[in-house]
C-alpha cells in the first residue's frame, strides 16, 4: 500500500485500508474505488492522506499504532466525559472530576498496553478527525504521544499514568471556550485570544480540586504552554520551574496540532512537524526531549513517497525503529526516471537521504 494525499487520489486508485468514523465503524472499507464524490465527503471530514493499493507496494502494509477499536473507546470516554463538563460548565455548576477520573485513567491504562506491545514509531497518520471534534482527538493524539515520548525518557509505570492522566486532560480547559472561537478561521480579536489563552489556567483550577488526580495531572494543564526561556503562558515559567511531564506534553501537543488538518490551514507531515520543534529545540523545548521524540515517531512513515538525494524516488517500505529518519526505501524510478524495483536500507546508505516528498507538493501551495 502506499500513502497519498487526498488531492492526488484519483478514479482509479483503490482504498488499502478501511477508513473508521469517530465511533470507531468503518466509513469506507479497504477496496473499494475512491469516487470524486467519497474523496469529497473525506476531505469534509478533514481527512488529509489515505492508503491506496499499488502493486509495486503490496507486500508493504501499515499497523495502527492504536488500533481501531482501542481508538473508538478512548475517543467515546473522552468525548462523553468533556461533553459532560463542558454542559456543566455553560450552567455555571461546580465540576465534580473524581466522579469522572476512573473512566480517564482506564483509557490511559489502555494506551500505556497498547504502546508497550507495539514496538514500532508512533504513527497515527490517516485518522479521520471531523473538525468539531478535534479537541477529542488531540487530546487522545497528545496522550499517545507524550506515553510513547515518556517511555522513551524512562519513565515508570506509576509515572507514566500521571503523565497520560496529564496529557489526556491538558486541554480541559477548551471545554469553556466556545466552538466558533476554536474553530475561527480568520484572525482572532485579542478577546478571543485571551479566552484561548485562559485555558491553561481553567483546566487547572478544575483539576486540582480533584482528591484522586494527582496535583501534578493539574499542573499539567496549567503549565503545557510555558516555554524552556520563558515564552511561554499563563506565567512565563522558564527552565527547571516547568514541570518536566509539561514539557513532554508541549512537545507532543504541538506535534500534534500542526500534524493535523484545522480549518484554518492543511497538516504538515511528520518530518515538518518534527523540523518545526527543531527549530525550537534548546530554546523552546529542551533538546533531550525533541531528539527522543525524534526517535519515538515515524517521521518518514510508512507508505510515503520520497525522492531520495540520489536521484532516485521510492516508497517508504519500514521504519527503523532505531533510527526512525532513515527508514528502509523500496526504490521504484532510478535517476532517469526508469521503473525499477529494489530496497534500499537508508541506515546502511548514510551517504543517502530523502530530499522531498512527492505527495504533498501540490498540497502546500497555497500555504
Ligand atoms: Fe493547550
Amino acid at each position: 500500500m502506499k500513502l497519498k494525499s487526498i488531492d492526488s487520489v484519483d478514479n482509479q486508485d483503490r482504498l488499502a485500508k478501511a477508513i473508521y468514523n469517530d465511533l470507531g465503524q468503518p466509513l469506507l472499507n479497504s477496496g473499494v474505488e475512491l469516487s470524486d464524490n467519497m474523496r469529497e465527503r473525506l476531505k469534509n471530514k478533514g481527512i488529509s492522506y489515505v492508503y491506496v493499493e499499488d502493486p509495486l507496494t503490496d507486500d508493504i502494509y501499515v499497523e495502527d499504532t492504536i488500533n481501531a477499536k482501542t481508538r473508538a473507546k478512548s475517543l467515546k470516554t473522552i468525548q462523553e466525559n468533556f461533553n459532560t463538563i463542558s454542559d456543566q460548565m455553560a450552567l455555571g455548576k461546580s465540576i465534580d472530576i473524581d466522579k469522572l477520573s476512573p473512566a480517564f485513567s482506564h483509557v490511559v491504562k489502555d494506551i500505556l498496553t497498547e504502546i508497550e506491545s507495539n514496538k514500532e514509531a508512533v504513527s497515527m497518520l490517516s485518522e479521520v478527525i471531523s473538525f468539531d471534534s478535534y479537541v477529542f482527538h488531540h487530546s487522545l493524539n497528545v496522550t499517545v504521544y507524550s506515553l510513547a515520548l515518556g517511555q522513551k525518557m524512562g519513565l515508570n509505570n506509576s509515572e507514566l499514568h500521571d503523565l497520560g492522566l496529564g496529557a489526556m486532560l491538558h486541554d480541559l480547559g477548551k471545554m469553556g471556550v466556545p466552538l466558533e472561537v476554536l474553530n475561527k478561521s480568520e484572525k482572532l480579536t485579542d478577546e478571543e485570544f485571551d479566552l484561548i489563552k485562559n485555558h491553561a489556567s481553567v483546566g487547572f483550577e478544575m483539576l486540582r480540586k480533584s482528591h484522586t488526580l494527582s496535583l501534578l495531572t493539574a499542573h499539567c494543564a496549567f503549565q503545557h504552554h510555558e516555554r524552556l526561556d520563558g515564552s511561554g503562558y499563563p506565567r512565563q515559567l522558564a527552565g527547571a520551574d516547568i514541570h518536566y511531564y509539561a514539557k513532554i506534553i508541549g512537545v507532543a501537543d504541538v506535534f500534534d496540532a500542526v500534524t493535523s488538518n484545522r480549518i484554518y490551514r492543511k497538516a504538515m507531515l511528520p518530518h515538518e512537524g518534527l523540523e518545526l520543534l527543531y527549530s525550537g529545540s534548546g530554546t523552546l523545548f529542551e533538546k533531550e526531549l525533541v531528539d527522543a521524540f525524534a526517535k519515538t515517531v515515524a517521521i518518514y512513515p510508512i507508505g510515503l513517497q520520497v525522492k531520495l538525494s540520489n536521484g532516485k524516488e521510492g516508497i517508504v517500505a519500514k521504519v527503523n525503529s532505531d533510527l526512525p529518519s532513515r527508514p528502509i526505501i523500496r526504490i521504484i524510478n532510478d535517476e532517469d526516471k526508469q521503473s525499477i524495483q529494489e530496497d534500499l536500507d537508508l541506515s546502511d546508505e548514510l551517504n543517502v537521504t530523502i530530499v522531498g516528498c512527492e505527495t504533498v507538493i501540490d498540497q502546500y501551495k497555497n500555504y
